[in-house]
């Protein structure tokens, strides 16, 4: 069970990710990614990495028809996932599918994956983000992090620099406060969102 304990009333449910999530994990990379990984990445970090974390977010159920039925296929929406070592929780990745982008989706991913490394021992939280990836530095932002070095050329395809950006004391009563405030936010904004339609396309 995930670390984030998240309403009934909020629409969505957060999941470790399981092997048999991988395929459909792999479609969203290489949408999202200019250099998605390949499967074989997330099945070693799944399989062999003891230190690696993944979650993937879906919706708890679908409609179909004007039918609203809880699925045993709901559809992955997003994932994020992250290392912890020892007491640092390096985030490899985050990302929400297209169609479903703008709805708080990826900050629901966010805080679960920070929710998660604070339960398992992270007292800071770490990631690498393009320097031209404004809507992403936003959402870290919200959640404190800061801008602490930058790594010139990181990106191989375009030899684009990362930000490196973090934040300290996650697990301090400040913090705490900030996160149970964001969530309280958080909470109305998806309480809203209603049943989720079956099919992408009708997403938009
Ligand atoms: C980054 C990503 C996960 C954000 O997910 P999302 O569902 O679109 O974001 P949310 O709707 O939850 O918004 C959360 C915050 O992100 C920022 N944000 C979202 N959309 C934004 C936009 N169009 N412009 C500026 N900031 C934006 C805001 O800070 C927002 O908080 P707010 O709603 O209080 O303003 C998503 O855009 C994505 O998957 N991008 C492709 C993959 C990627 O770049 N991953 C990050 C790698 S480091």
């Amino acid at each position: 069970m995930p670390a984030l304990e998240i309403p009934e009333s909020v629409p969505f449910r957060v999941d470790p990710m399981r092997w048999e999530d991988i395929a459909e994990v792999m479609e969203i990379e290489r949408r999202a990614f200019s250099m998605p990984w390949p499967m074989r990445a997330y099945e070693q970090e799944i399989l062999r990495n003891p230190n690696a974390h993944y979650l993937v977010l879906r919706p708890r159920e679908v409609r179909t028809t004007g039918l609203v039925l809880p699925s045993p296929r709901l559809p992955i929406l997003g994932y994020g996932g992250f290392w912890l070592v020892p007491d640092e929780a390096h985030i490899s990745t985050i990302a929400i599918d297209a169609p479903w982008r703008g709805r708080g989706l990826g900050e629901l991913m966010f805080l679960a994956l920070v929710e998660e490394a604070i339960a398992l021992g992270a007292s800071l939280i770490t990631l690498e983000v393009r320097a031209s990836n404004l809507v992403a530095q936003n959402l870290y932002r919200k959640y404190g992090l800061e801008v602490v070095g930058r790594r010139p050329g990181y990106y191989r395809d375009n030899r684009e620099d990362a930000l490196v950006m973090s934040v300290e004391h996650v697990r301090s009563p400040t913090y705490r406060e900030r996160l149970e405030a964001l969530k309280a936010q958080l909470w109305v904004r998806l309480q809203s969102a209603g049943p989720i339609p079956l099919h992408r396309s009708g997403a938009n």
